[in-house]
Protein backbone atom coordinates (compact mmCIF):
# COMPACT_ATOMS: atom_id res chain seq x y z
CA UNK A 1 0.00 0.00 0.00
CA UNK A 2 1.79 3.49 -0.98
CA UNK A 3 1.48 6.14 1.78
CA UNK A 4 -0.59 9.03 1.33
CA UNK A 5 -0.07 12.32 0.41
CA UNK A 6 -1.04 13.37 4.13
CA UNK A 7 1.61 11.37 5.47
CA UNK A 8 4.39 12.70 2.96
CA UNK A 9 3.59 16.26 3.82
CA UNK A 10 3.36 15.19 7.37
CA UNK A 11 7.06 13.89 7.64
CA UNK A 12 8.40 16.81 5.32
CA UNK A 13 6.97 19.35 7.59
CA UNK A 14 8.06 17.51 10.58
CA UNK A 15 12.01 17.10 9.32
CA UNK A 16 14.40 19.74 9.25
CA UNK A 17 15.90 19.58 5.93
CA UNK A 18 19.49 20.92 7.57
CA UNK A 19 19.56 18.15 10.38
CA UNK A 20 18.78 15.78 7.93
CA UNK A 21 21.52 16.60 5.45
CA UNK A 22 23.96 16.99 7.50
CA UNK A 23 23.20 13.46 9.20
CA UNK A 24 25.18 12.77 5.44
CA UNK A 25 27.10 15.47 4.71
CA UNK A 26 28.70 18.37 6.69
CA UNK A 27 27.07 21.47 6.43
CA UNK A 28 28.14 24.89 8.22
CA UNK A 29 25.19 27.61 9.03
CA UNK A 30 25.85 31.26 7.14
CA UNK A 31 23.05 33.78 7.61
CA UNK A 32 19.43 31.81 7.34
CA UNK A 33 21.15 29.22 5.40
CA UNK A 34 23.42 25.81 5.63
CA UNK A 35 25.88 25.05 3.25
CA UNK A 36 28.09 22.27 2.45
CA UNK A 37 30.36 20.85 -0.58
CA UNK A 38 28.01 19.48 -2.76
CA UNK A 39 27.98 15.48 -3.11
CA UNK A 40 26.16 15.44 -6.93
CA UNK A 41 29.36 16.79 -8.70
CA UNK A 42 32.89 16.81 -7.94
CA UNK A 43 32.88 19.75 -5.47
CA UNK A 44 35.61 21.23 -3.61
CA UNK A 45 34.14 24.24 -2.23
CA UNK A 46 30.90 24.27 -0.14
CA UNK A 47 28.04 25.18 -3.14
CA UNK A 48 25.47 23.77 -1.68
CA UNK A 49 22.79 25.72 0.14
CA UNK A 50 20.19 24.88 2.44
CA UNK A 51 16.94 26.36 3.26
CA UNK A 52 15.29 25.19 6.17
CA UNK A 53 12.20 27.45 6.01
CA UNK A 54 11.49 27.16 2.52
CA UNK A 55 12.29 22.82 3.01
CA UNK A 56 14.94 23.22 0.12
CA UNK A 57 18.54 22.76 -0.47
CA UNK A 58 20.20 23.82 -3.92
CA UNK A 59 23.40 23.72 -4.96
CA UNK A 60 24.67 26.53 -7.60
CA UNK A 61 27.46 25.00 -9.52
CA UNK A 62 25.69 21.67 -10.46
CA UNK A 63 21.93 23.21 -10.20
CA UNK A 64 20.81 20.48 -8.35
CA UNK A 65 18.01 21.73 -6.44
CA UNK A 66 15.02 19.65 -4.38
CA UNK A 67 13.45 18.55 -0.74
CA UNK A 68 14.45 16.41 1.43
CA UNK A 69 13.32 13.49 -0.16
CA UNK A 70 14.90 14.16 -3.39
CA UNK A 71 18.28 14.74 -1.47
CA UNK A 72 18.06 11.37 0.85
CA UNK A 73 16.53 9.44 -2.35
CA UNK A 74 19.75 10.76 -4.43
CA UNK A 75 22.18 10.75 -2.09
CA UNK A 76 21.32 7.08 -1.39
CA UNK A 77 20.69 6.04 -4.61
CA UNK A 78 16.72 4.96 -3.88
CA UNK A 79 13.62 5.38 -4.65
CA UNK A 80 11.23 8.09 -3.53
CA UNK A 81 8.95 6.10 -1.09
CA UNK A 82 12.38 4.66 0.24
CA UNK A 83 13.61 8.00 0.96
CA UNK A 84 10.34 8.90 2.47
CA UNK A 85 10.88 5.98 5.02
CA UNK A 86 14.44 6.98 5.40
CA UNK A 87 13.46 10.42 6.77
CA UNK A 88 10.56 9.05 8.68
CA UNK A 89 12.66 6.73 10.65
CA UNK A 90 15.18 9.27 11.38
CA UNK A 91 12.61 11.78 13.07
CA UNK A 92 10.66 9.03 14.74
CA UNK A 93 7.58 8.84 12.83
CA UNK A 94 6.39 5.61 11.97
CA UNK A 95 4.72 4.85 8.67
CA UNK A 96 1.27 3.83 8.83
CA UNK A 97 0.49 -0.01 9.22
CA UNK A 98 -0.33 -0.81 5.76
CA UNK A 99 2.85 0.58 4.98
CA UNK A 100 5.40 -2.16 4.14
CA UNK A 101 7.08 -3.13 1.18
CA UNK A 102 8.74 -0.13 0.10
CA UNK A 103 12.09 -1.66 -0.86
CA UNK A 104 11.82 -5.31 -2.67
CA UNK A 105 14.59 -6.38 0.12
CA UNK A 106 12.32 -5.54 2.98
CA UNK A 107 11.60 -9.56 3.44
CA UNK A 108 15.48 -10.47 3.28
CA UNK A 109 16.24 -7.46 5.78
CA UNK A 110 13.29 -8.79 7.96
CA UNK A 111 14.94 -12.59 7.76
CA UNK A 112 18.54 -11.08 8.94
CA UNK A 113 16.90 -9.40 11.47
CA UNK A 114 15.34 -12.36 13.18
CA UNK A 115 18.39 -13.96 12.65
CA UNK A 116 20.51 -11.39 14.15
CA UNK A 117 18.17 -11.78 17.54
CA UNK A 118 18.09 -15.52 17.40
CA UNK A 119 21.97 -15.97 17.27
CA UNK A 120 22.08 -12.78 19.74
CA UNK A 121 19.88 -14.64 22.30
CA UNK A 122 22.04 -17.52 21.79
CA UNK A 123 24.83 -16.14 22.70
CA UNK A 124 23.43 -16.11 26.14
CA UNK A 125 22.05 -19.76 25.97
CA UNK A 126 24.12 -22.32 27.65
CA UNK A 127 25.52 -23.43 24.28
CA UNK A 128 26.93 -20.04 24.07
CA UNK A 129 29.02 -20.18 26.95
CA UNK A 130 32.41 -20.91 25.74
CA UNK A 131 31.86 -17.97 22.73
CA UNK A 132 31.32 -15.57 25.50
CA UNK A 133 34.26 -16.94 26.96
CA UNK A 134 36.35 -16.11 24.12
CA UNK A 135 35.03 -13.05 23.96
CA UNK A 136 35.27 -12.13 27.57
CA UNK A 137 38.93 -13.24 27.26
CA UNK A 138 39.56 -10.56 24.01
CA UNK A 139 37.93 -7.96 26.59
CA UNK A 140 34.96 -7.34 24.43
CA UNK A 141 32.55 -5.89 27.60
CA UNK A 142 28.74 -7.04 27.20
CA UNK A 143 27.65 -3.24 26.23
CA UNK A 144 30.04 -4.00 22.81
CA UNK A 145 28.58 -7.43 22.13
CA UNK A 146 25.04 -5.49 22.76
CA UNK A 147 25.99 -2.58 20.28
CA UNK A 148 27.23 -4.78 17.85
CA UNK A 149 24.37 -7.79 18.18
CA UNK A 150 27.00 -9.72 18.18
CA UNK A 151 25.84 -13.58 19.02
CA UNK A 152 26.38 -16.97 18.46
CA UNK A 153 25.28 -19.84 15.51
CA UNK A 154 24.45 -23.04 17.26
CA UNK A 155 26.14 -26.16 15.98
CA UNK A 156 23.24 -27.75 14.69
CA UNK A 157 22.57 -27.96 10.75
CA UNK A 158 19.54 -26.18 10.54
CA UNK A 159 17.83 -24.15 13.58
CA UNK A 160 18.08 -21.32 11.05
CA UNK A 161 16.76 -22.99 8.29
CA UNK A 162 13.68 -23.97 10.82
CA UNK A 163 12.88 -20.94 12.69
CA UNK A 164 12.81 -19.06 9.18
CA UNK A 165 10.72 -21.32 7.46
CA UNK A 166 8.25 -21.57 10.58
CA UNK A 167 8.00 -17.54 10.28
CA UNK A 168 6.58 -17.96 7.17
CA UNK A 169 9.36 -16.92 4.93
CA UNK A 170 10.29 -18.93 1.57
CA UNK A 171 12.90 -20.80 0.67
CA UNK A 172 13.99 -18.56 -2.07
CA UNK A 173 14.39 -15.22 0.07
CA UNK A 174 16.21 -17.30 2.43
CA UNK A 175 18.59 -18.73 0.22
CA UNK A 176 19.14 -15.01 -1.32
CA UNK A 177 20.01 -13.56 2.12
CA UNK A 178 22.90 -15.95 2.63
CA UNK A 179 21.94 -17.07 5.73
CA UNK A 180 21.15 -20.99 4.25
CA UNK A 181 22.13 -23.50 1.81
CA UNK A 182 20.43 -26.42 0.04
CA UNK A 183 22.36 -29.52 -0.52
CA UNK A 184 19.50 -31.82 -0.94
CA UNK A 185 18.40 -30.87 2.25
CA UNK A 186 18.25 -27.14 3.48
CA UNK A 187 21.02 -25.66 5.74
CA UNK A 188 22.51 -22.98 7.79
CA UNK A 189 25.75 -21.26 6.82
CA UNK A 190 26.79 -20.68 10.10
CA UNK A 191 26.84 -22.56 12.57
CA UNK A 192 28.98 -23.17 16.07
CA UNK A 193 30.71 -19.45 14.91
CA UNK A 194 30.70 -15.86 16.65
CA UNK A 195 28.34 -13.76 14.41
CA UNK A 196 28.70 -10.08 13.50
CA UNK A 197 25.85 -8.59 11.75
CA UNK A 198 27.04 -6.64 8.56
CA UNK A 199 24.85 -3.43 7.89
CA UNK A 200 24.72 -1.34 4.72
CA UNK A 201 25.31 2.21 4.36
CA UNK A 202 21.55 3.00 5.51
CA UNK A 203 22.02 0.34 8.71
CA UNK A 204 19.89 -2.15 6.80
CA UNK A 205 21.29 -5.35 8.03
CA UNK A 206 22.86 -7.38 5.13
CA UNK A 207 25.03 -9.89 6.33
CA UNK A 208 27.45 -11.53 8.31
CA UNK A 209 30.86 -12.30 9.45
CA UNK A 210 31.32 -15.64 11.72
CA UNK A 211 34.47 -16.47 13.70
CA UNK A 212 35.73 -19.52 15.42
CA UNK A 213 36.20 -19.00 19.16
CA UNK A 214 38.24 -22.04 19.62
CA UNK A 215 41.44 -24.11 18.28
CA UNK A 216 39.88 -25.71 15.36
CA UNK A 217 41.51 -26.31 12.04
CA UNK A 218 39.05 -24.33 9.91
CA UNK A 219 38.36 -20.93 8.16
CA UNK A 220 39.01 -18.03 11.03
CA UNK A 221 36.11 -16.56 9.20
CA UNK A 222 32.93 -17.60 7.09
CA UNK A 223 31.29 -15.02 5.68
CA UNK A 224 27.91 -14.12 3.71
CA UNK A 225 28.71 -14.82 -0.13
CA UNK A 226 27.63 -12.59 -2.77
CA UNK A 227 24.51 -11.76 -2.53
CA UNK A 228 21.20 -9.37 -3.98
CA UNK A 229 21.86 -7.15 -1.00
CA UNK A 230 25.83 -8.30 0.26
CA UNK A 231 28.17 -7.03 -2.25
CA UNK A 232 31.33 -7.03 -0.66
CA UNK A 233 32.63 -4.07 -2.87
CA UNK A 234 29.78 -1.88 -1.61
CA UNK A 235 30.15 -2.74 2.19
CA UNK A 236 32.20 -0.93 4.91
CA UNK A 237 31.84 -2.70 8.17
CA UNK A 238 30.58 0.13 10.89
CA UNK A 239 29.84 2.69 8.35
CA UNK A 240 26.53 3.78 8.90
CA UNK A 241 27.36 3.84 12.74
CA UNK A 242 30.45 5.78 12.19
CA UNK A 243 29.10 8.48 9.99
CA UNK A 244 28.01 11.30 12.46
CA UNK A 245 31.01 10.80 14.64
CA UNK A 246 32.95 11.31 11.48
CA UNK A 247 31.38 14.12 10.52
CA UNK A 248 31.71 15.95 14.39
CA UNK A 249 35.55 15.21 14.63
CA UNK A 250 36.18 15.51 10.55
CA UNK A 251 38.04 12.27 10.08
CA UNK A 252 37.40 8.87 9.40
CA UNK A 253 40.02 5.75 10.36
CA UNK A 254 39.84 2.74 7.90
CA UNK A 255 41.07 -0.36 8.96
CA UNK A 256 40.70 -3.89 8.01
CA UNK A 257 39.45 -6.52 10.16
CA UNK A 258 35.69 -5.61 12.47
CA UNK A 259 37.65 -6.90 15.36
CA UNK A 260 39.99 -3.90 14.53
CA UNK A 261 37.06 -1.66 14.06
CA UNK A 262 35.34 -2.71 16.81
CA UNK A 263 37.69 -2.08 19.16
CA UNK A 264 38.38 1.45 17.97
CA UNK A 265 34.78 1.94 18.43
CA UNK A 266 34.86 0.73 22.09
CA UNK A 267 37.85 2.42 23.33
CA UNK A 268 35.71 5.36 22.42
CA UNK A 269 36.68 6.30 18.62
CA UNK A 270 33.63 5.73 17.18
CA UNK A 271 34.60 7.19 13.77
CA UNK A 272 35.47 3.81 11.86
CA UNK A 273 35.14 1.45 9.42
CA UNK A 274 36.50 -1.90 7.98
CA UNK A 275 37.35 -3.14 4.95
CA UNK A 276 36.89 -6.71 6.01
CA UNK A 277 39.98 -7.75 4.17
CA UNK A 278 38.66 -6.85 0.77
CA UNK A 279 40.39 -4.79 -1.58
CA UNK A 280 38.92 -1.00 -1.05
CA UNK A 281 36.80 -0.61 -4.50
CA UNK A 282 36.05 2.84 -5.74
CA UNK A 283 32.88 2.50 -5.03
CA UNK A 284 34.15 2.17 -0.81
CA UNK A 285 35.81 5.19 -1.67
CA UNK A 286 33.30 7.26 -3.27
CA UNK A 287 31.21 6.37 -0.10
CA UNK A 288 34.44 7.67 2.04
CA UNK A 289 34.54 10.70 -0.06
CA UNK A 290 31.42 11.43 0.41
CA UNK A 291 31.45 11.73 4.33
CA UNK A 292 33.55 14.80 3.28
CA UNK A 293 35.88 14.38 6.21
CA UNK A 294 39.78 13.56 6.53
CA UNK A 295 40.54 10.20 5.88
CA UNK A 296 43.34 7.93 8.09
CA UNK A 297 43.99 4.68 6.50
CA UNK A 298 45.01 2.23 8.99
CA UNK A 299 46.03 -1.10 7.62
CA UNK A 300 47.35 -3.79 9.21
CA UNK A 301 51.46 -3.76 10.36
CA UNK A 302 52.61 -6.59 8.25
CA UNK A 303 53.86 -6.91 4.16
CA UNK A 304 50.31 -7.28 3.35
CA UNK A 305 48.72 -3.78 5.32
CA UNK A 306 51.67 -2.18 3.81
CA UNK A 307 50.31 -3.42 0.17
CA UNK A 308 46.97 -2.52 0.59
CA UNK A 309 48.25 0.87 2.38
CA UNK A 310 49.39 1.36 -1.21
CA UNK A 311 46.69 -0.19 -3.47
CA UNK A 312 43.53 1.32 -1.46
CA UNK A 313 45.83 5.10 -0.85
CA UNK A 314 45.87 5.48 -4.64
CA UNK A 315 42.16 4.30 -5.03
CA UNK A 316 41.27 7.15 -2.01
CA UNK A 317 43.67 9.70 -3.57
CA UNK A 318 42.68 9.77 -7.35
CA UNK A 319 39.06 10.12 -6.07
CA UNK A 320 40.18 13.18 -4.55
CA UNK A 321 39.77 11.98 -0.73
CA UNK A 322 42.27 13.92 1.76
CA UNK A 323 44.14 11.08 2.91
CA UNK A 324 46.19 10.83 5.60
CA UNK A 325 48.55 6.74 6.21
CA UNK A 326 49.03 5.47 10.05
CA UNK A 327 51.48 2.65 10.07
CA UNK A 328 51.29 1.47 13.32
CA UNK A 329 54.45 -0.51 14.95
CA UNK A 330 54.92 -2.70 17.46
CA UNK A 331 51.37 -4.63 17.24
CA UNK A 332 50.37 -6.65 14.05
CA UNK A 333 46.49 -4.70 13.77
CA UNK A 334 45.23 -1.63 15.99
CA UNK A 335 43.00 -4.33 18.09
CA UNK A 336 46.29 -5.15 19.68
CA UNK A 337 48.10 -1.71 19.45
CA UNK A 338 44.37 -0.35 21.74
CA UNK A 339 45.00 -3.36 24.20
CA UNK A 340 48.32 -2.76 24.11
CA UNK A 341 48.83 1.17 24.13
CA UNK A 342 45.86 3.09 25.19
CA UNK A 343 43.26 5.08 23.36
CA UNK A 344 45.27 7.97 23.96
CA UNK A 345 48.36 6.75 22.24
CA UNK A 346 46.12 5.68 18.90
CA UNK A 347 44.77 9.24 18.65
CA UNK A 348 48.43 10.41 19.23
CA UNK A 349 49.45 8.15 16.14
CA UNK A 350 46.47 9.42 14.34
CA UNK A 351 47.56 12.81 14.68
CA UNK A 352 51.19 12.55 13.75
CA UNK A 353 49.95 10.36 10.44
CA UNK A 354 51.68 10.79 7.40
CA UNK A 355 50.61 11.95 3.38
CA UNK A 356 50.24 9.15 1.23
CA UNK A 357 53.27 10.35 -0.48
CA UNK A 358 55.29 10.28 2.34
CA UNK A 359 54.53 6.81 2.90
CA UNK A 360 55.11 6.10 -0.82
CA UNK A 361 58.83 7.58 -0.34
CA UNK A 362 59.42 5.45 2.54
CA UNK A 363 58.19 2.39 1.25
CA UNK A 364 60.86 2.91 -2.08
CA UNK A 365 63.54 3.11 0.54
CA UNK A 366 62.77 0.19 1.86
CA UNK A 367 64.37 -2.52 -0.02
CA UNK A 368 67.42 -0.49 -0.90
CA UNK A 369 71.05 0.16 -0.13
CA UNK A 370 71.06 4.14 -0.47
CA UNK A 371 74.88 3.56 0.01
CA UNK A 372 74.92 2.25 -3.24
CA UNK A 373 74.92 4.14 -6.35
CA UNK A 374 72.85 1.82 -8.26
CA UNK A 375 69.74 1.79 -5.30
CA UNK A 376 70.10 5.20 -4.99
CA UNK A 377 70.06 6.43 -9.00
CA UNK A 378 66.52 3.54 -8.65
CA UNK A 379 65.13 5.10 -5.99
CA UNK A 380 65.38 9.05 -7.27
CA UNK A 381 64.15 7.93 -10.48
CA UNK A 382 61.28 5.92 -8.47
CA UNK A 383 60.55 9.29 -6.83
CA UNK A 384 60.47 11.14 -9.81
CA UNK A 385 58.01 9.00 -11.41
CA UNK A 386 55.96 9.32 -8.23
CA UNK A 387 56.42 12.98 -8.57
CA UNK A 388 55.28 12.89 -12.27
CA UNK A 389 51.74 11.99 -11.09
CA UNK A 390 51.27 15.10 -9.10
CA UNK A 391 50.23 18.46 -10.35
CA UNK A 392 51.65 19.90 -6.58
CA UNK A 393 53.82 22.49 -7.27
CA UNK A 394 54.93 22.82 -4.14
CA UNK A 395 55.49 18.81 -3.46
CA UNK A 396 57.63 18.84 -6.36
CA UNK A 397 59.39 21.46 -5.25
CA UNK A 398 60.11 20.46 -1.85
CA UNK A 399 60.39 16.88 -2.69
CA UNK A 400 63.13 18.00 -5.26
CA UNK A 401 64.86 20.41 -2.26
CA UNK A 402 65.12 17.13 -0.41
CA UNK A 403 66.74 14.76 -2.89
CA UNK A 404 69.44 17.25 -3.54
CA UNK A 405 70.07 17.81 0.00
CA UNK A 406 69.82 13.87 0.59
CA UNK A 407 72.16 12.74 -2.24
CA UNK A 408 73.88 15.83 -3.01
CA UNK A 409 72.57 15.70 -6.68
CA UNK A 410 72.38 18.36 -9.11
CA UNK A 411 68.84 19.98 -9.26
CA UNK A 412 68.56 20.97 -12.66
CA UNK A 413 68.98 17.02 -13.50
CA UNK A 414 66.27 16.00 -11.35
CA UNK A 415 63.65 19.34 -13.06
CA UNK A 416 64.93 18.06 -16.31
CA UNK A 417 63.01 14.54 -15.20
CA UNK A 418 60.06 16.59 -14.29
CA UNK A 419 57.36 16.45 -16.44
CA UNK A 420 54.74 19.09 -15.92
CA UNK A 421 51.46 17.94 -16.04
CA UNK A 422 48.78 19.99 -17.66
CA UNK A 423 45.59 17.88 -17.15
CA UNK A 424 44.44 18.04 -13.27
CA UNK A 425 43.91 14.52 -12.17
CA UNK A 426 40.59 15.33 -10.92
CA UNK A 427 38.05 16.94 -13.96
CA UNK A 428 35.74 19.44 -11.92
CA UNK A 429 32.16 18.98 -13.22
CA UNK A 430 31.41 22.24 -16.03
CA UNK A 431 29.22 24.40 -14.35
CA UNK A 432 25.92 23.39 -16.60
CA UNK A 433 25.34 26.01 -18.66
CA UNK A 434 21.94 28.08 -17.16
CA UNK A 435 19.49 28.38 -20.15
CA UNK A 436 19.33 31.83 -21.25
CA UNK A 437 15.66 33.32 -20.59
CA UNK A 438 14.39 36.19 -22.38
CA UNK A 439 13.10 39.07 -20.03
CA UNK A 440 9.68 37.77 -20.33
CA UNK A 441 10.58 34.63 -19.48
CA UNK A 442 12.86 35.79 -16.48
CA UNK A 443 9.66 37.57 -15.74
CA UNK A 444 7.06 34.52 -15.71
CA UNK A 445 9.56 32.19 -13.73
CA UNK A 446 9.56 34.97 -11.00
CA UNK A 447 5.54 34.79 -10.87
CA UNK A 448 5.39 30.97 -10.67
CA UNK A 449 8.33 31.14 -7.78
CA UNK A 450 6.22 34.02 -5.86
CA UNK A 451 3.18 31.47 -6.83
CA UNK A 452 5.00 27.88 -5.42
CA UNK A 453 5.22 30.52 -1.85
CA UNK A 454 2.16 32.05 -1.35
CA UNK A 455 -1.75 30.81 -1.89
CA UNK A 456 -2.13 35.12 -1.97
CA UNK A 457 0.09 34.90 -5.26
CA UNK A 458 -2.00 32.22 -6.79
CA UNK A 459 -5.57 34.37 -6.14
CA UNK A 460 -3.99 37.67 -7.08
CA UNK A 461 -3.07 35.22 -10.50
CA UNK A 462 -6.18 33.87 -11.00
CA UNK A 463 -7.94 37.40 -10.90
CA UNK A 464 -5.57 39.10 -12.89
CA UNK A 465 -4.02 36.70 -15.48
CA UNK A 466 -4.86 33.46 -15.52
CA UNK A 467 -2.63 32.55 -18.44
CA UNK A 468 0.64 32.86 -19.51
CA UNK A 469 1.74 33.47 -23.10
CA UNK A 470 4.00 30.00 -23.09
CA UNK A 471 3.14 26.21 -23.15
CA UNK A 472 5.42 25.42 -20.28
CA UNK A 473 5.18 28.34 -18.14
CA UNK A 474 1.16 28.27 -17.65
CA UNK A 475 1.35 23.93 -17.76
CA UNK A 476 3.92 24.75 -14.56
CA UNK A 477 1.22 27.65 -13.59
CA UNK A 478 -2.07 25.22 -14.25
CA UNK A 479 0.22 22.60 -11.58
CA UNK A 480 0.25 24.89 -8.51
CA UNK A 481 -3.02 25.62 -9.01
CA UNK A 482 -3.84 22.04 -9.20
CA UNK A 483 -2.29 21.90 -6.30
CA UNK A 484 -3.76 24.25 -4.51
CA UNK A 485 -7.68 23.32 -5.19
CA UNK A 486 -6.39 19.80 -4.10
CA UNK A 487 -4.77 20.98 -1.10
CA UNK A 488 -5.90 24.17 0.08
CA UNK A 489 -2.47 25.48 0.47
CA UNK A 490 1.23 25.59 -0.93
CA UNK A 491 4.47 25.34 -0.13
CA UNK A 492 7.52 25.05 -2.50
CA UNK A 493 9.11 22.19 -1.05
CA UNK A 494 5.42 20.08 -1.21
CA UNK A 495 4.49 20.92 -4.50
CA UNK A 496 8.09 19.91 -5.98
CA UNK A 497 7.62 16.53 -4.27
CA UNK A 498 3.69 15.98 -5.74
CA UNK A 499 5.15 17.22 -9.02
CA UNK A 500 8.02 14.31 -8.85
CA UNK A 501 7.06 12.70 -11.72
CA UNK A 502 5.82 15.78 -14.16
CA UNK A 503 7.72 16.50 -17.18
CA UNK A 504 8.40 19.71 -16.45
CA UNK A 505 10.20 19.07 -12.96
CA UNK A 506 13.26 20.13 -13.97
CA UNK A 507 12.27 23.46 -15.10
CA UNK A 508 10.05 24.07 -11.72
CA UNK A 509 13.46 23.92 -10.02
CA UNK A 510 15.53 26.00 -12.22
CA UNK A 511 12.85 28.74 -11.48
CA UNK A 512 12.99 28.05 -8.11
CA UNK A 513 16.78 27.64 -8.07
CA UNK A 514 17.76 31.11 -10.38
CA UNK A 515 14.92 32.96 -7.20
CA UNK A 516 16.25 30.94 -4.26
CA UNK A 517 16.51 34.51 -2.09
CA UNK A 518 14.46 36.45 -4.29
CA UNK A 519 12.48 38.34 -1.31
CA UNK A 520 8.47 38.32 -1.85
CA UNK A 521 7.33 41.78 -2.39
CA UNK A 522 3.51 42.22 -3.03
CA UNK A 523 4.25 45.79 -5.03
CA UNK A 524 6.81 43.76 -7.04
CA UNK A 525 4.42 41.29 -8.14
CA UNK A 526 1.75 43.22 -9.03
CA UNK A 527 4.38 44.58 -11.25
CA UNK A 528 5.38 41.10 -12.34
CA UNK A 529 1.78 40.69 -12.89
CA UNK A 530 1.61 43.66 -15.40
CA UNK A 531 4.64 43.50 -17.11
CA UNK A 532 3.25 39.68 -18.49
CA UNK A 533 -0.32 41.65 -19.43
CA UNK A 534 1.92 43.69 -21.62
CA UNK A 535 3.98 40.72 -22.91
CA UNK A 536 0.69 39.13 -23.49
CA UNK A 537 -0.53 42.48 -25.51
CA UNK A 538 2.50 42.28 -27.63
CA UNK A 539 1.63 38.75 -28.65
CA UNK A 540 -2.06 39.96 -29.11
CA UNK A 541 -0.50 42.42 -31.75
CA UNK A 542 1.73 40.00 -33.67
CA UNK A 543 -1.29 38.27 -34.08
CA UNK A 544 -3.00 40.93 -35.42
CA UNK A 545 -0.18 42.66 -37.38
CA UNK A 546 -0.32 38.84 -39.02
CA UNK A 547 -4.38 38.70 -39.53
CA UNK A 548 -4.03 42.27 -41.34
CA UNK A 549 -1.74 40.92 -43.89
CA UNK A 550 -4.43 38.67 -44.72
CA UNK A 551 -7.88 40.28 -44.52
CA UNK A 552 -9.68 42.17 -47.50
CA UNK A 553 -12.88 43.58 -45.80
CA UNK A 554 -12.26 47.42 -45.18
CA UNK A 555 -14.16 47.71 -42.01
CA UNK A 556 -12.45 44.41 -41.24
CA UNK A 557 -8.88 46.00 -41.62
CA UNK A 558 -10.21 49.35 -39.59
CA UNK A 559 -11.29 47.48 -36.89
CA UNK A 560 -8.17 45.32 -36.29
CA UNK A 561 -6.14 48.49 -36.80
CA UNK A 562 -8.07 50.19 -33.99
CA UNK A 563 -7.57 47.18 -31.85
CA UNK A 564 -3.81 47.34 -32.21
CA UNK A 565 -4.05 50.85 -31.47
CA UNK A 566 -5.65 50.49 -29.03
CA UNK A 567 -3.35 47.51 -27.29
CA UNK A 568 -0.50 49.68 -27.74
CA UNK A 569 -1.94 52.49 -25.89
CA UNK A 570 -2.64 49.84 -22.82
CA UNK A 571 1.66 49.03 -23.09
CA UNK A 572 2.46 52.83 -22.00
N1 LIG B 1 38.93 -12.30 6.87
C1 LIG B 1 38.09 -13.23 6.31
N2 LIG B 1 38.40 -14.54 6.31
C2 LIG B 1 39.56 -14.97 6.88
C3 LIG B 1 40.44 -14.04 7.42
C4 LIG B 1 40.09 -12.73 7.42
O1 LIG B 1 37.05 -12.85 5.82
N3 LIG B 1 39.83 -16.24 6.88
C5 LIG B 1 38.55 -10.89 6.87
C6 LIG B 1 37.77 -10.56 8.11
O2 LIG B 1 36.76 -9.63 7.79
C7 LIG B 1 38.82 -9.94 9.00
C8 LIG B 1 39.70 -9.25 8.01
O3 LIG B 1 39.67 -10.07 6.87
O4 LIG B 1 38.26 -9.06 9.93
C9 LIG B 1 41.10 -9.04 8.47
O5 LIG B 1 41.74 -10.28 8.69
P1 LIG B 1 42.66 -10.53 9.93
O6 LIG B 1 43.55 -9.37 10.13
O7 LIG B 1 43.27 -11.88 9.79
O8 LIG B 1 41.59 -10.66 11.08
P2 LIG B 1 41.38 -9.76 12.36
O9 LIG B 1 40.45 -8.66 12.07
O10 LIG B 1 42.67 -9.42 13.01
O11 LIG B 1 40.55 -10.78 13.26
P3 LIG B 1 40.95 -11.39 14.63
O12 LIG B 1 41.56 -10.30 15.43
O13 LIG B 1 39.65 -11.87 15.17
O14 LIG B 1 41.88 -12.50 14.36
MN1 LIG C 1 43.18 -8.98 14.90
Amino acid sequence: MAISNEEIKNIQNSANIAEIISSYISLEKKGKNFFGVCPFHDDHNPSMSVNVEKGIFTCFVCHKTGTVFTFVQDYLNISFLEAVKVVADKIGITLSAGYKTVSKYDKHYEALDLAIKFYQNNLKSSEGAPAREYLKNRGISDEIIDEFNIGFAPKNFDTIVKLLTSKGFDENTLLETGLINRNNTLYDIFRDRITFPIHNARGNPVGFSARIYKDVDEAKYVNTKETVIFKKGEILFNYHRAQNEARRLKYLVIVEGQMDAIRLYASGIKNVVATMGTALTSYHAELLKKTNVKIILCMDNDSAGEMATLKNGEILENIGCDLSVLRISDAKDPDEYILKHSKEEFIDAINHATTFFDFKMKLLKKDKNLNKVDDVSKYINQVIKELNKSNDEVLIDLTVNRLVEEFNIDKNVLLNKIIKVETPKIVKVEKTPKKKLSKNHRLAATLLYYMMNDVKYIKLYEQELSYIPDRKYMDIANDILAFYLKYNYINIADFITSEIDSDYYSDVLEIIDSNIDTELIDNEYVGIINKIKIWIDENKIEELKIKLQNVTDINEKLSITDEIARLKKREV
